[in-house]
C-alpha cells in the first residue's frame, strides 16, 4: 500500500511495489482514457526551489491527465521563502491546501525534512545532488519496457557521477536486482561518490568496475547512461569548463556497442549526446520523456489512494 507514504529515496519501496507502479504505469500507456477521472478533485503541488522542465511539467501532466488539479511555483523567488519563512513553515501551510506534494530543492536532505512536517505525502522530486527517485522510476519504466527486466545487465554510468543525482539514485535502485554490472565512466574529479560504491555496490555484492574512456567499454554495455555535467553544482566555472565535454556520444562511438544496446539519458542534454545519434535506433532518451509522465500518473495515483 502506497496510500500516505513518502518518496524520498528509491529504497523507500520494495521491489514488488515497483513492479506494481510499473505495471501500472504500462497499463496506463495502453488505455490512458481509463485512468483519465481518478484523482478528480484531489490537488498536487508542484513546489520547485530549483528549476526543471521535465520533472515538473510530466508531474503536472500526469495529474491533469488523471483528472486532478494542481498548483505550485515554478521558482522559489515567486514563494514566502524571499521573505525568510522556512521550508518546514512552507510545507505545513501547502500540506493544508492539497493532496500530494512534489518538491525539488537544492539542498540535500531538504525532501525528507519537508517530510518530516506534512500532513500528506511527499515526493522527492530532486534534492541537491542526492537523490531523484522519480528520474528512477522513469527509468525503471523504461528498461522494463525496451529490456523487459531489471536483471542481468551491464549498465554504464557516463558522465558526471559526482553530482549526478540520477545516477545515484539509478545505482541504488538497480543494485536491488541479482547479475547486474555497472561500469562507471567519469573523470577522476567526478567520479560517484564513496557512499555509493561501499554502501550500494559493495553491500549488495555487485561488480563494478571505474572506467575514464567511454570507447574503451561501449562494446560491453547493455544499458548506457549518459548524464550531463552538473554546472550548478561546481565550485569554480574554471574547472566546469575543463570538465564539461569530457563525454561526448557521437556516431563514431556507436559504431562500436551492441545493436541491443539503448543510450538513456534524463535530460536536459548538453553536449554530451550529439544530436546525430537522435536518428539511431538504439536512442531511447525521448521514450524515456514520455515513459515518464506514465510512471509518475501510476505514482500519483497510488500514493493518493486513487487506485
Ligand atoms: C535531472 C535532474 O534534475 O537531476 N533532470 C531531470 O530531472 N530529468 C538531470 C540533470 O539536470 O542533469
Amino acid at each position: 500500500m502506497l496510500i500516505s507514504r513518502h518518496l524520498i529515496e528509491p529504497a523507500d519501496f520494495t521491489l514488488e511495489e515497483i513492479d506494481e507502479l510499473c505495471e501500472l504505469a504500462e497499463q496506463m500507456i495502453i488505455d490512458p482514457i481509463a485512468y483519465s477521472d481518478i484523482c478528480h478533485g484531489k490537488i498536487l503541488a508542484t513546489l520547485f526551489f530549483e528549476p526543471s522542465t521535465r520533472t515538473r511539467l510530466s508531474f503536472e501532466a500526469a495529474m491533469l491527465r488523471l483528472g486532478g488539479s494542481v498548483l505550485g511555483f515554478s521558482d522559489s523567488s515567486a514563494s514566502s521563502t524571499t521573505k525568510g519563512e522556512s521550508l518546514a513553515d512552507t510545507i505545513r501551510t501547502v500540506s493544508s491546501y492539497t493532496d500530494i506534494i512534489a518538491m525539488r530543492n537544492p539542498k540535500e536532505g531538504a525532501a525528507l525534512l519537508a517530510s518530516r512536517y506534512s500532513t500528506v505525502p511527499i515526493i522527492n522530486a530532486g534534492d541537491g545532488g542526492h537523490h531523484h527517485p522519480t528520474q528512477t522510476l522513469t527509468d525503471l519504466v523504461t528498461i522494463r519496457a525496451l529490456k523487459g527486466c531489471f536483471e542481468g545487465h551491464t549498465i554504464g554510468l557516463c558522465g558526471d557521477l559526482k553530482f549526478g543525482r540520477t545516477v545515484h539514485s539509478l545505482a541504488k535502485a538497480m543494485s536491488r536486482y541479482p547479475n547486474n554490472k555497472f561500469i562507471l565512466i567519469s573523470p577522476k574529479e567526478l567520479q560517484i561518490p564513496e557512499y555509493i560504491t561501499n554502501q550500494v555496490f559493495k553491500r549488495a555484492g555487485l561488480e563494478y568496475v571505474c572506467e575514464v574512456h567511454l570507447e574503451d567499454v561501449i562494446d560491453q554495455l547493455d544499458i548506457l547512461y549518459m548524464t550531463r555535467v552538473q554546472k550548478e553544482r561546481f565550485f569554480n566555472e574554471q574547472d566546469y569548463l575543463r570538465l564539461r565535454d569530457s563525454y561526448i556520444l557521437d556516431k563514431e562511438k556507436m559504431r562500436y556497442a551492441k545493436d541491443t544496446m539503448i543510450v538513456l539519458h534524463p535530460l536536459p542534454r548538453v553536449n554530451e549526446i550529439s544530436p546525430e545519434v537522435d536518428a539511431d535506433h538504439r536512442a531511447a532518451y525521448f521514450k524515456q520523456v514520455k515513459y515518464g509522465m506514465f510512471a509518475r500518473m501510476a505514482l500519483i495515483a497510488k500514493m493518493t489512494g486513487s487506485i
